[in-house]
């Protein structure tokens, strides 16, 4: 199927932005392990994971209309040297990817491309949950403080 006009080009900056989200979650991610924060590490890598899925569809969609998916373009990567620093990196990178989300979902409502909305939407709906999670994470860290919030992230989730 052929894509309505500026569809791809909306698709393949949004996978830009989860490419580069899959990296530098994925370090951070990495990093958390080394520090020895098992339930962080844990919740970060789920996230890179899910970006990862993000990108599949992107790419699966891309191809289903007649595009070609761009691998080669990744955005800066940003990797904190601290936990708190790392929630505000990909905080960043969130809502990055979510004003683009919105303004690709605007532009297919106006070309008529529903089926490209549709999956937009969803992914839409997953980078809010990401940004509340981030979120929820800064604010406890404010609450209890950093070493508080730190020493309950050694152990893995039961
Ligand atoms: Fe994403
Ligand atoms: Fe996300």
């Amino acid at each position: 199927m052929k894509a309505k006009e500026g569809v791809l080009d909306f698709l393949n900056k949004i996978l830009t932005c989860e490419l580069t989200a899959i990296h530098q979650y994925f370090l951070h991610a990495e990093l958390c392990e080394h520090w020895g924060y098992e339930r962080l590490e844990h919740a970060v890598r789920s996230r890179s994971i899910g970006e990862m899925r993000h990108a599949e569809a992107l790419i699966k969609h891309i191809l289903y209309l007649e595009g070609h998916p761009d691998m080669h373009r990744l955005e800066p990567i940003h990797i904190g040297k601290t936990v708190p620093e790392q929630f505000k990196l990909d905080l960043a990178v969130e809502v990055e990817d979510i004003a683009l989300l919105r303004d690709a979902v605007a532009h297919c409502a106006t070309v008529g491309d529903f089926t490209t909305r549709h999956l937009l939407e969803h992914m839409l709906k997953d980078s809010e949950a990401h940004i509340d999670w981030i979120e929820t994470q800064l604010e406890t860290i404010r609450q209890v403080g950093a070493e508080k919030y730190l020493s309950e992230q050694i152990h893995k989730e039961s």
